[in-house]
């Protein structure tokens, strides 16, 4: 067996074949299916950008009518997910409460037909059908309220802000944030997505996978950091502050969140676009104190750090788009996976499709042939 170089992290170790996604990070490429993110966020929507990963093409008028009318009547929770959801402590994580959420329903749907087309299709519905209702339910059950029926008669998005919110949405609020969900969809293979694959390649149910990819997604050095931009600029507070800030952490070689990534060099894509949909909704709804704050940190992290190919990525505009849309800080990451879990079914099904179950090797650097010490002499 050749043996590799020892990779921390497996930097730029390829760990599967996939023609899910693409990013060039010299230039600021993403492309799903081998089309430009910038284009499917100006004329897709979330659910036939969902069709194009998991399926691999773009759906027909048909098909994206069947695969949405499908989702639509998917995404009631069984009373039982929802029984067992308000036993949970209301001071908990919601992501810790969406992930318990998600290999629950592993426990109502547990056969593994793995090589059924059927099979899969019902799981991918009623993950991206479900999933939405149960960071929603959560939400408005630790607030002491009962859960909002779904309406079947509201488009994926504004179906979401309307569990959440109580109330429908503005249209254009509805469709700015379908956009953030094809923006958040799919990353080629970021932390969370190995999770996926790692968990897919044992052939257990797609539930464990969206479970522990939920799970990954969650810390503060992939999906968690959108949350912890926005307390940044809380503490932050003033445009004069910015400097001293940031002068301070960088010293103190802290990370700055929502700025840099392992294969972008340059501004990611996915910030300036949702820059541009922060824009568009502060000249609707009024403006945000906090977006000069982040103009002054991208301006002054530019100028200090951009030499090392540090920039923002998609969690440093993000929150001040949710924030405006009344979604509460902690939700932002369950928000994301609402949109991942889409990108993390498209790498299931793919790893199904030439599967070999995932067994890295290690590096020993401990000690060998070491006597047993008795515990009265330790
Ligand atoms: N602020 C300040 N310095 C940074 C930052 C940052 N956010 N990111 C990297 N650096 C510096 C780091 O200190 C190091 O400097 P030096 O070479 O002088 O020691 C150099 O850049 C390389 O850093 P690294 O940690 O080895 O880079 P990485 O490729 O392992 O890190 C990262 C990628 C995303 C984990 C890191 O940039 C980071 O922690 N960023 C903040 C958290 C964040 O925004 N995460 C979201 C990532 S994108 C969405 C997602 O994946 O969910």
């Amino acid at each position: 067996m050749t043996v590799c170089e020892y990779k921390p992290g497996l930097e730029g170790i390829p760990a599967a074949q996939s023609s899910i996604s693409y990013v060039d990070g010299q230039k600021g490429v993403l492309e799903y299916r081998g089309i430009r993110i910038e284009e499917l966020a100006g004329k897709s929507t979330f659910l036939e950008t969902a069709y194009l990963l998991i399926w691999g093409k773009l759906p027909t008028k048909e098909e994206l009518v069947d695969f949405e009318k499908e989702i639509a009547s998917h995404r009631r929770i069984k009373y039982r997910i929802r029984d067992m959801m308000k036993c949970f402590p209301e001071s908990g994580h919601p992501m810790d409460a969406l992930q318990a959420s998600a290999a629950a329903l592993g426990l109502f749907y547990s056969r593994r037909d793995l090589h059924n087309p059927v099979y899969i299709r019902d799981a991918v519905v009623r993950l991206i059908a479900t999933i939405p209702t149960m960071v929603a339910a959560f939400q408005l059950m630790r607030k002491g309220n009962d859960p909002v029926k779904p309406r079947d008669d509201l488009n994926y998005a504004a179906n979401f802000l309307y569990m959440l919110n109580e109330k429908e949405p503005d249209p254009l609020a509805a469709r700015i944030f379908d956009i953030c969900l094809i923006l958040h969809v799919e990353h080629t293979m970021n932390a969370s997505t190995f999770s996926a694959r790692v968990t897919a390649s044992t052939l257990t149910d797609p539930y464990a996978v969206v479970a522990s990819a939920v799970g990954t997604l969650g810390g503060p050095l992939h999906g968690g950091a959108n949350e912890e931009v926005i307390q940044m600029l809380e503490e932050i507070d003033s445009v004069d502050n910015v400097a001293p800030y940031l002068e301070d952490r960088l010293q103190k070689k802290a990370k700055i969140m929502g700025f840099g990534h392992r294969v972008y060099k340059v501004k990611d894509p996915r910030a300036t676009i949702l820059q541009d949909l922060a824009l568009q909704l502060f000249d609707k709804f009024g403006s945000d104190k906090y977006y000069a704050i982040a103009q002054e940190v991208e301006r002054i992290m530019t100028e200090k750090v951009g030499n090392k190919g540090i920039y923002p990525n998609v969690d440093f505009y993000s929150g001040l788009v949710y924030r405006k849309m009344g979604i509460p800080t902690d939700l932002f990451t369950p928000v994301f996976a609402i949109a991942r879990v889409a990108g993390w079914l498209a790498h299931w099904k793919e790893q199904l499709e030439e599967n070999r179950i995932f067994r890295p090797t290690q590096v020993y650097n401990g000690l060998h042939g070491i006597a047993y010490t008795a515990i009265d002499q330790r």
